[in-house]
């Protein structure tokens, strides 16, 4: 849901050519998050003047409209902030005229870039119009930015740490913001809530201190913590200079002489921006003020707060820039599932002991007994992380014996449901980020529950704020598409089920079949990916003309058929349903013609008699189905009907293999159909916004 990203360059310098590449390529790697615009905000060629570039569409077209501009790339500087933006709309407007969303005023005296959304923005709005300013644009950001031109101009000698907690403390919603402004040059603002925001360092020097102190303080306490030039310009006694200067020699840009370095300030929406430059980040935290200025990181609290964490902590990013590159694959989307035999492998690395049969997750150890006595667990997720809930609910009861509820998260909070302190609430997100799963997970922990967290990135919000967790580990997942983390989700939730069981002597052996199971899942998994040709023609022969498609599963296959044809709709843009097979006679067999696609998942499982039924009832209506069953399964694919024929593995395990057709599927129809694969309409990778 956007993107933004910030470079700040200090005591290093850089040409404007190399400002707007890194500003460019920081914005390409986000693209994944919105793409409906792009823009960017640099210092211009005289001295108090910012120039804005945007341009409606991809971030390719941004980069042809700058070429076409013909800037002077050649300017340097030795310090100098850049922000940018691509954008996923959350408010209708006009396209021509977003281009002057981010700024105050028409000499852009403050610009911001934001990735969220204001819900106040409409009081804001008429409180400003009220006050003369005109609105250029429908944007919420263009709200943000004309508040802290209004709050400027009536304490033209406040700071910009104090500016920005003013404009912060009006702001209802969930954003992650970065200010640039011509008043404080060489300065930029970085704050959130509710949407991330991480700041990636860079510098010859080693780094004395792996952490930056967070500076504690309400609006009350201004002066205290004027710093630097701030405090020149508000003409403070020096004492503040050096009780500033004394605090920053723990800070970890300064030299062994307490001098500021040359360093590099890479300000972005995840870490895919910035690991081409640094490794070196800090997760910023909600209601985090961070201001970089003289080459230094201070970090300020919106609210004076009991209790909370006084140190953001450097950390190194595990990531490789090869993970997040395509590789030999025309898409992410196609790079990620053909990964899915190596991922589900990382899920797994040095938890499973395949010689022992024995499950460790390090992140649940001390709370497995709370977990085993809770009253229940309730697993709370959006879209694919919901079907992966979906898709190993059984498997959990079975092995926990604990009552299990799996939530679509936004459906949870709107009933209100009830939790308790002895509930168990696990939180699924590929991103970590996810707006309506993050507002799940603080309902639940403002009741006690005991909150836990499966997500694929480190550091990310759903990480840092449950009580404890484990990570998917299946690399970053960039195609909007969500295809292995299902698959390592579901690896997770199955470990994790085993983990419960481990204390019963009755799950022994059903706890060893599966772990069987897992050591040749990733065989298996490139057995099923082998047969993409199969599937493409497929696709061509007998999909993608149509205007719907079913697909038909029972059982743990239901969670299959439902992430399938969300898959098939997101991508393709061809209409498909998740249908639970046994629920075919009760309506949906009205569809039924010999013109309807259906696709019926049968492979063998104790609910293969069942599905039979559904086939027959099927074809008994002139269906042709295409049947997705077992391999060596005789009865079904012997030449009468069009099958994918998939390996077995142990029940549980069967929806990790059966998906991946329906990965491809949505794939080759999405190419077959002419779309673009890694940017469906009107979708973004992170929904960071309610
Ligand atoms: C579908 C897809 C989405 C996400 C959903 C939740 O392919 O990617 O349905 O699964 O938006 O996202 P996370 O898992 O990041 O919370």
């Amino acid at each position: 849901m956007c993107g933004i990203f910030g470079y700040l360059n200090f005591l290093v310098e850089r040409d404007r050519a190399y400002i707007i590449n890194i500003l460019i390529s920081g914005l390409s790697r986000l693209e994944y998050r919105g793409y409906d615009s792009a823009g960017l905000a640099i210092d211009g060629d005289k001295e108090n003047e910012v120039r804005l570039f945007k341009e409606v569409g991809k971030v390719a077209e941004l980069r042809k409209m700058i070429d076409q501009a013909k800037p002077d790339t050649t300017k340097v500087f030795n310090t100098h902030v850049g922000i940018s933006h691509t954008r996923w709309a959350t408010h209708a407007d006009n396209n021509k005229l977003i281009y002057k969303s981010y700024r105050s005023d028409l000499k852009s005296e403050f610009t911001v870039v934001h990735n969220g959304i204001i819900t106040n923005y409409r009081e804001l709005k008429t409180l400003l119009e009220k006050k003369g300013f005109i609105f250029e644009s429908e944007t919420d950001t263009e709200c943000i930015a004309k508040l802290a031109k209004f709050i400027f101009d009536n304490q033209p000698s406040v700071d910009f740490t104090t500016l920005a907690k003013l404009v912060a403390k009006e702001l209802e919603g969930a954003f992650a913001l970065l200010f640039k402004s011509v008043h404080f040059p060489g300065e930029v603002i970085a704050t959130r809530k509710g949407s991330p925001l991480l700041i990636g360092v860079r510098t010859e020097k080693k780094l004395k201190v792996d952490f930056v102190d967070v500076e504690f303080g309400g609006l009350e306490g201004v002066v205290g913590e004027a710093h630097g030039s701030s405090a020149s310009r508000l003409g403070l006694p020096h004492g503040h200079h050096d009780r500033f200067l004394r605090r920053a020699q723990s800070r970890a840009f300064l030299n062994d002489e307490g001098m500021p370095v040359p360093v590099e300030f890479y300000l972005a929406s995840d870490p895919s921006a910035v690991i081409e430059y640094t490794k070196r980040v800090l997760y910023l935290e909600d209601d985090d003020i961070a201001h970089i200025y003289d080459g230094e990181l201070h970090i300020h609290r919106l609210r004076r707060e009991e209790g909370a964490s006084a140190i953001r902590l450097i950390q190194t990013l595990e990531i490789e820039l090869a993970e997040i590159m395509k590789g030999s694959f025309d898409h992410f989307m196609q790079k990620e599932i053909f990964e899915q035999p190596d991922s589900v492998i990382n899920s797994m690395r040095g938890r499973v002991d395949f010689v022992h049969k024995t499950v460790t997750l390090g992140g649940l150890r001390n709370y497995i007994s709370t977990i085993r006595r809770c009253r229940r667990v309730i697993f709370v997720a959006c879209g694919t992380s919901y079907h992966s809930c979906l898709a190993t609910r059984a498997i959990f009861e079975e092995l926990s014996e604990i009552p299990i509820s799996v939530e679509l998260a936004s459906d949870f909070l709107d009933r209100k449901t009830p939790i308790f302190r002895d509930d168990t609430c696990v939180f699924v997100s590929q991103s970590g980020e996810t707006a309506d799963t993050m507002l799940a997970l603080r309902y639940c922990l403002e009741r006690g529950a005991l909150t836990v967290g499966i997500t694929n990135t480190v550091g990310s919000t759903l990480s840092r704020e449950t009580h404890c967790g484990v990570h998917i580990n299946a690399g970053p997942e960039v195609g909007v598409a969500s295809t292995k983390a299902y698959t390592s989700q579901f690896i997770v939730m199955v470990l994790m089920a085993m983990v419960l069981a481990e204390d019963r002597i009755s799950k022994a052996r059903r706890r060893a079949d599966i772990i069987d199971g897992l050591s040749r899942i990733s065989e298996q998994i490139k057995t099923v990916l082998a047969s993409a040709d199969h599937i493409k023609k497929l696709c061509q022969e007998r999909l993608m003309d149509h205007p719907s498609l079913l697909i038909l599963g029972r059982g743990a296959q239901h969670a299959t058929a439902l992430e399938g044809s969300l898959k098939i709709k997101e991508i393709s843009y061809m209409h498909s349903e998740g249908i639970m097979a046994g629920e075919l006679k009760h309506g949906v067999l009205a569809l039924v013609d010999e013109n309807l696609p259906i696709i019926i998942i049968m492979t063998k499982d104790h609910l293969y008699p069942k599905v039979q039924s559904a086939l027959q009832q099927v074809t008994a209506r002139k269906g042709r189905p295409i049947v997705i069953c077992s391999e060596g399964d005789r009865e079904i694919d012997n030449g009468v009907y069009t099958t994918i024929a998939i390996p077995q593995t142990v029940d549980c395990l069967q929806g990790l293999l059966n998906v991946i057709p329906f990965q491809l599927m949505s794939y080759w129809l999405a190419i077959a159909r002419g779309y673009d694969v890694d940017f469906p309409r009107n979708l973004a990778k992170s929904v960071t916004v309610e």
